[in-house]
Formats: C-alpha cells, sequence, structure tokens
C-alpha cells in the first residue's frame, strides 16, 4: 500500500542529499510537474527555480492560472514567453515523432538557459512511470516519445533530478493531496501541450481552434458533472482534425473544420476506457463549439475508442 506521507518525507531527505547546488524545475502547471516543484522547492526551498515556459499552446487562461498557483505554494518561479520561438521552430511540420521531438528539445534548451542564469546544476523533471515506460527503451516498443524522456538532447549538460519516476498517476495525485496541493485532482494534460491535440501544422489559428473548443469541452462536462448529470471523467478535451466537410450556414453553403471530442475514463493511463457521456451534454458541446468558430468548425464528432487499441491522446 503507497503511503504518500512516508514518500514525501523520504524524497525530501533524499533531494537533501542528492542536490549540492540549485536547481531548475520545468513546472507547467500540470499535476506531475506541479507536485514535484512543491515538493523539491520544500526541499531546497530558494535553490530551486521553477521555470514556465509559454510555448503558446497553452490552454486558456492557463499562464495566469499557474503563474497564480506557483506563488501561493511559495515556489520560487518565473514565467518564459517563448511562443515565437516555438511557432517558428514548428512551420510545415505534421509528423507527430518530429513534434515531440522540436518541442522536447526546445523545452531543454531554455531551461539550459535559464539554468546558466540561475546557475543551476541539476534539472528536476515531473517524469512518471508510464511515461518511460511507454517512451521504449530495453525490450520495449517507443509508442510515443513522451516530450519529457523522447526529447532529452544526448549533450545535456544538466543533472537530471526525477522524484517522482516510480510513480504512477493515482500515487502522484496521493503525494499532492498529501502536499495540500490543489491541482491535485485536475485532470492530466500532456507536456507538448495543444500541440498534438492538432493533426497537422501548429499555427497561431489552429491552436486557437483547438484552445476555444478545449475550454467548451472542460467547461462544459464539469458543469454538467457538478450538477450531477454525469460523473467526471478522468480526462476531457478536444481534438482538431485537418478533415474539412461540408455545412450549411443559413442557406449557404460552408466548408470547414472538424473538432474531434475525447473522453476518458482511466487509473493510470496505461489503459482507459472512453467515457459515456449523456448525448444531451455533447449536444450542448457541439452546438457551442460551431456557434463560437462559425466560420472556422462546422462538424464535431465524439471518439469511442478504448486504449488500447487507441491512445488517450491523438498524437
Ligand atoms: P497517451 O496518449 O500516451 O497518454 O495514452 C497517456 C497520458 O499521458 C499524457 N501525455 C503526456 N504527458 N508528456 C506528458 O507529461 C507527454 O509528452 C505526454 N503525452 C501524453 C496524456 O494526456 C494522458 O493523460
Amino acid at each position: 500500500m503507497f503511503n504518500a506521507d512516508k514518500f514525501v518525507d523520504e524524497q525530501i531527505k533524499k533531494i537533501r542529499e542528492d542536490v549540492d547546488g540549485k536547481a531548475i524545475i520545468a513546472a507547467s502547471g500540470g499535476v506531475d510537474s506541479t507536485v514535484c516543484a512543491a515538493l523539491v522547492g520544500k526541499a531546497l526551498g530558494e535553490r530551486l527555480l521553477a521555470i514556465y515556459v509559454d510555448t503558446g499552446f497553452m490552454r486558456k487562461g492557463e499562464t495566469e492560472s499557474v503563474d497564480k498557483m506557483l506563488r501561493r505554494l511559495g515556489v520560487n518561479h518565473k514565467v518564459v514567453d517563448a511562443s515565437d520561438e516555438y511557432f517558428a521552430a514548428l512551420t510545415g511540420v505534421i509528423e507527430p515523432e518530429t513534434k515531440r521531438k522540436i518541442i522536447g528539445e526546445k523545452f531543454i534548451r531554455i531551461f539550459e538557459r535559464e539554468a546558466k542564469k540561475f546557475g543551476a546544476k541539476y534539472l528536476v523533471q515531473g517524469t512518471i512511470a508510464p511515461d518511460w515506460i511507454e517512451s521504449g527503451g530495453g525490450l520495449r516498443d517507443t509508442i510515443k516519445s513522451h516530450h519529457n524522456v523522447g526529447g532529452l538532447p544526448k549533450d545535456m549538460n544538466l543533472k537530471l533530478v526525477e522524484p517522482l519516476r516510480d510513480l504512477y498517476k493515482d500515487e502522484v495525485r496521493k503525494v499532492g493531496r498529501a502536499l495540500k496541493i490543489e491541482v491535485a485532482e485536475k485532470q492530466p494534460f500532456p507536456g507538448p501541450a495543444l500541440a498534438i491535440r492538432i493533426m497537422g501544422e501548429a499555427t497561431k489559428e489552429s491552436v486557437a481552434i483547438v484552445r476555444e473548443a478545449c475550454a467548451i469541452v472542460e467547461e462544459e462536462i464539469e458543469k454538467a458533472s457538478a450538477s450531477g448529470k454525469m460523473k467526471l471523467p478522468w480526462q476531457y478535451f478536444a481534438v482538431l482534425l485537418p478533415v474539412k466537410s461540408v455545412g450549411v450556414q443559413g442557406d449557404i453553403r460552408a466548408y470547414g473544420y472538424t473538432i474531434a471530442v475525447r473522453a476518458v475514463d482511466s487509473v493510470d493511463a496505461m489503459t482507459a476506457v472512453y467515457s459515456k457521456i449523456p448525448h444531451e451534454i455533447m449536444e450542448t458541446i457541439s452546438s457551442k463549439i460551431t456557434n463560437k468558430m462559425k466560420d472556422k468548425v462546422n462538424r464535431v464528432v465524439y471518439d469511442v475508442t478504448n486504449k488500447p487499441p487507441a491512445t488517450i491522446e491523438w498524437e
């Protein structure tokens, strides 16, 4: 049986023993990196600097709310706006693994840059067990390169600290609760962010579409679950497909993009089943998305695939 309080005490002791200088951490605002930042922050205090990189692929209001949260948790942190750099690096990139590798590599370069300024010797990461299991190695097949593993360049000159490496998601949440972090109940969000929810090139325009669609999916599902109409799924979001289809607006022909809605239940992300969302809620989501983005999206579909054979994200 996993004991979160014991884990926290042991890790604080271990981190203090292992880390003899300054460290930086990649804080995305997600469950893993926030729990990790709070844990390592407890061990190192001002010797830790949490870097939040605004890649341009963050969800609606995310940068502001992560900034506020880290402040509240008392974690020494800095927000770096790197969105122009990211859009430039991903111009014309469609292949999912290439996207992930570019995003991962850029993350590390930015951290290296910031680490130098801060005088850090260590890079702390919120990698958890499914990240490295699914990123391949040994006898395992590479399913997808999670950015915090597959994107790591060989010449990285920071020592890696990964205190959550052996934990599964449900255990990370328990550690979060033990550290009194409200984010412990937040749904997971991938490191490469909205860039991997666009099946195609991540441009300012495509990101804006999927950002709005994700915000609607989150808002409607959270509202429906708060009012008892459905159980809150483990993860729920929108994906922008590169497929255009014919629609009609008034009596005028339209030709717009397709949004796929994905909602799943899972315990540890290794397997998942699609959520049986009530049809009336799907209808609300569909109407809101197509109304809000009339000139861009005219079709919404629901993904009814489990993992396996699909994965949770589409890329
Ligand atoms: P998949 O799509 O592999 O996702 O079934 C399993 C869980 O991991 C999240 N995910 C990621 N998390 N870095 C992360 O930290 C990544 O590169 C990444 N890719 C996927 C995904 O949202 C799901 O919860």
